[in-house]
């Protein structure tokens, strides 16, 4: 009984994922904390987009958060929860939920600020939390395609030091994580990116940060939704 149990809701699993994956819409969710939430380069990702041939492409999420982007058209929905933890997150299976409501092809993830400032933990607690995180997208969808960030510095207090080894553990862990039907892209948000010229507040991109931050995500999200599109196109 318990073994048919197993195989039912295996069935089950198997044949979600693959309603999720079937739908012909590219579905995309802009995924992290407040460096996700209340800024403005998932507008100006919006807007850059429309120019292309990904203009039908569906951000989601269940945050619609106006962040004074003077942007009335872009597509709001996200999933960037102000003031959390990656590890937070990941122990309390919360984007499994979240994945549930909105289905999504195509994922960001831009984490592990709050953990560092907030509560000063261990990189390695935190890769582990992204590992997690990644098990759960896939268990959500095993062809989801994941674009992650080594995360922007600060402009205040003393923590780059620390967000710098945990930036410096991303590649090696996503490397070992890489799947071909589940690639994880790298995007290094870090180089470049000033603290304390390119944040508001020391913590949040002002606009020229938006602008810098959406020009690095921009080539590693279009090779996702190229990778995604190729999977509904084999599909039909
Ligand atoms: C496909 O995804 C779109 C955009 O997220 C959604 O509006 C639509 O309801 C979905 N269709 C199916 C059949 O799941
Ligand atoms: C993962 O594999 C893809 C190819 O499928 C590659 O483009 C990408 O750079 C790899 N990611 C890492 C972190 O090695």
């Amino acid at each position: 009984m318990v073994a048919i149990t197993t195989f039912l809701s295996l069935l089950a699993a198997a044949s979600t994922a693959a309603a999720q994956s079937q739908n012909a819409t590219l579905r995309y969710m802009p995924f992290g904390d407040s460096i996700t939430e209340i800024i403005c380069w998932r507008s100006k990702l919006w807007n850059k987009l429309q120019t292309t041939e990904w203009s039908s492409v569906d951000f989601v999420g269940s945050g619609k958060t106006e962040n004074n982007c003077r942007d009335t058209k872009y597509d709001r929905d996200n999933e960037g929860h102000s003031g959390f933890l990656a590890i937070n997150i990941a122990n309390q299976k919360q984007l499994v939920g979240w994945l549930q409501r909105n289905p999504a092809d195509v994922i960001t993830m831009h984490l592990g600020t709050n953990d560092i400032v907030q509560q000063n933990k261990n990189v390695n607690d935190i890769i582990a939390a992204f590992t997690t995180l990644v098990q759960q997208m896939r268990d959500h969808n095993p062809r989801m395609k994941i674009v992650v960030a080594q995360i922007i510095p600060l402009g205040l207090g003393n923590f780059n030091t620390k967000v710098q080894q945990l930036n410096a553990a991303i590649p090696t862990w996503a490397a070992q994580q890489n799947k071909t039907e589940s690639p994880i892209w790298v995007v290094d948000q870090y180089t470049g990116f000033s603290g304390s010229g390119d944040n508001r507040d020391g913590v949040h991109p002002n606009d020229a940060g938006d602008t810098k931050m959406m020009n690095k995500w921009y080539p590693a999200i279009i090779k996702a939704f190229e990778a995604a599109k190729a999977d509904k196109t084999a599909e039909l």
